[in-house]
């Protein structure tokens, strides 16, 4: 097993918002081209701003850790300060991640802005510009 960080490790044996949204504003899901894992991601939106948001997935240990992680992240943020949250960033809030890891924070990135994609394909008709919504796993591309 890689090395991980004790933060990466908290959130993977206590991952926060895990669940999910039976009433929410936007579902995001997506798949990890690399692995084949899946995220499913809940948001439930105020005034542009992300309330309550759970995640759902069958990625790795990394992948719990850096869901978990995103989650407290955009709790109580814009959904536009949502949209800029990287996988990298994720990551490095979480102490770093194993460079084989990396591709598994990339679902959690995705799924937030799959999430989004469908909420604004809700409310205003119109999704995210240049976003690829799929359920499929999604075309591989650097991180
Ligand atoms: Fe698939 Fe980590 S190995 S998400």
């Amino acid at each position: 097993m890689p090395p991980y960080s004790e933060k990466v490790m908290d959130h993977f044996m206590h991952p926060r918002n895990v669940g999910e949204i039976p009433d929410a504003d936007g579902v995001g899901q997506v798949g990890n081209p690399v692995c084949g894992d899946i995220m499913k991601m809940y948001i439930k939106v105020k005034d542009k701003i992300i309330t309550d948001v759970k995640f759902q997935t069958f990625g790795c240990g990394a992948a719990i850790a850096t869901s978990s992680m995103a989650t407290e992240m955009i709790k109580g943020k814009t959904i536009d300060e949502a949209l800029v949250l990287t996988n990298k960033a994720v990551a490095e809030a979480l102490g770093g991640l194993p460079a084989v890891k990396m591709h598994c924070s990339v679902l959690a990135e995705e799924a937030v802005q799959a999430a989004i994609n469908d909420y604004l394909i809700k409310t205003t008709g119109k999704g995210l510009p240049g976003f690829k919504p799929s359920e499929e796993p999604l075309e591989k591309h650097d991180h």
